[in-house]
């Protein structure tokens, strides 16, 4: 049985049988020595290993490339070199798989861009075996927090045929013929395709979501969500992972009462847990990560009027691409400006304008602005969207019309509002986002496995 470098290294005693298997880093090799560099994933450190001549196959050891899997025996003894508390002195060294010249993963260090080219082993490098290790333990944080919270965890689906959001971003989910799709009336009749009608991935589970929350109380979806959505920025992605709890009885201010719980337990549980990796990025990535972070975690978030944010904005001398005026969504440099500038902290922006915002947030008093809320953090700008619902079935029907939303197609999402329908209130949380705010990476493409955006859909 192997043993994990991340388990001997926590155990932290010498040990006279150990195994590891993982890929060579690095091999340092002269006629007396063989030191290998072995890393199998389990942590941002590698294992030093010694070789010495006395191994029948010394010679070919200290010929292996980088990159080869190895299997190691020996025995875990205090290493005299700095930067490791332990090195494995080898008795068997088997080759497991080769690697040659040719493994594109030779230097010590690529450019993200370039890394992107080859994402079928990106993942064996120091940055993004990091950024996947803190990726896998916040998903895991995520299903912690909701559990010690009581909240009920749905599957909601991931084929719908309803666009949540509105913006017609739907990616089509079809078997049609398309170079020669029955049709109707010169459209394609979608009423022959396999669903009967007209289907697309997921925006957003909310809508499926909230049903739940009427009958369960407390609920979250964490799943992967699609927008179709031609926008190539650094922050967005056609598929990407979104957690979404809704509560039932509950308002905004209990809405945004919860997205801050929960960011400051996933920043707290980030240092807590995954400290060695933190602390690699706030040495390789973002100097100052680690206090950034700590700094969140015991922060207080501002709430502020989108009506208050426009007018800080006009009144600031910043030159902004797009001009600020009431109505405006506000773009990444207004968010950015807004919780780094103005504020220096994580914001909520409350009460934006009904007319850039979805059908289903609840409608104030004031007739023009809807229970809507963004939280804005420094560096990645709107990180959740948020809202209460409309649960007054007349004036969601009301505003249905108004945007010309059918209603036949949302029935059900109507019915919910029939019997038994309560304030409720939930919120999205972009999964990439919160990665890219907590390793200080900088771009979306490094904090997704295999990213998918416009004109990139490869490994
Ligand atoms: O603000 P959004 O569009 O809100 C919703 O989808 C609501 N249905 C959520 C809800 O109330 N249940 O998206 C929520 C969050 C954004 O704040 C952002 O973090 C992330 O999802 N997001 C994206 N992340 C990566 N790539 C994209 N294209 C994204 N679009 C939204
Ligand atoms: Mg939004």
């Amino acid at each position: 049985m192997r043993t994990r470098i991340k388990e001997i290294i926590e155990r932290g005693a010498e040990t006279d049988n150990c195994s590891f298997s993982g890929w060579v880093r690095s091999v340092r090799a002269s006629k007396g020595v063989c030191f290998i560099v072995l890393n199998d994933g389990s942590t941002v450190d590698g294992i030093q290993v010694v070789v010495e001549p006395g191994l029948a196959n010394f010679s070919e050891i200290c010929r292996v490339g980088t990159g080869t899997a190895l299997t190691v025996e020996g025995k875990l003894v205090p290493s005299p070199a700095s930067g490791q508390q332990f090195e494995l002195t080898a008795c068997s060294v088997v080759i497991i798989g080769n690697s040659d010249a040719t493994y594109p993963l030779q230097k010590k260090r690529h450019s993200f861009e370039y890394l992107r080219t080859i994402g079928h082993l990106r993942p064996r490098t120091n940055t993004f075996g990091a950024v996947f290790r803190l990726r896998s333990r916040l998903a895991q944080a995520v299903h912690r927090f909701f559990a010690e919270n009581n909240f009920l965890y749905v599957h909601t689906p991931i084929i719908t045929a309803s666009d949540c959001e509105g913006a017609g971003e739907l990616f089509r989910v079809s078997t049609l013929d398309v170079a020669d799709p029955p049709t109707l009336d010169g459209y394609p009749d979608f009423s022959q395709d396999f669903f009967g009608q007209k289907t697309g991935l997921t925006v957003s589970g909310q809508l499926e979501g909230e049903l739940f929350a009427l009958a369960f109380g407390d609920i979250y979806t964490f799943g992967p969500t699609f927008r179709a959505e031609n926008s190539n920025t650094a922050r967005h992605a056609s598929e990407f992972w979104m957690i979404e709890p809704e509560m039932a009885f509950s308002t905004l201010a209990d809405d945004a009462e919860l997205a801050e719980k929960f960011v400051k337990y996933l920043c707290r549980f980030a240092l807590d847990e995954c400290a060695d990796d933190m602390k690699f990025f706030d040495t390789h990535i973002e100097n100052g990560l680690i206090e950034r972070v700590a700094t969140v975690a015991s922060a207080d978030f501002v709430r502020m009027d989108y009506s208050e944010a426009i007018e800080r904005l006009q009144r600031s001398d910043a030159a902004f691409a797009y001009p600020v005026e009431w109505g405006l969504d506000l773009q990444t440099e207004h968010e950015r400006y807004i919780t780094e500038q103005i504020i220096g902290g994580p914001a909520f922006i409350i009460n934006y304008p009904k007319d850039i915002k979805a059908f289903y947030m609840r409608q104030n008093d004031d007739g023009r602005t809807v229970a809507a809320m963004d939280l804005l953090v420094p560096k990645v700008g709107e990180i959740i969207g948020g809202s209460q619902r409309e649960e007054r079935l007349d004036r969601l029907e009301l505003r249905m019309a108004e945007l010309g939303i059918a209603r036949e197609p949302l029935w059900w999402y109507l019915d919910s509002r029939r019997w038994g329908s309560c304030p409720h209130a939930g919120f999205g949380l972009g999964f990439e986002r919160l990665v890219m705010y907590l390793s200080g990476m900088d771009n979306i493409r490094d904090v997704i496995p295999f990213p998918r955006t416009p004109r990139h859909c490869e490994f």
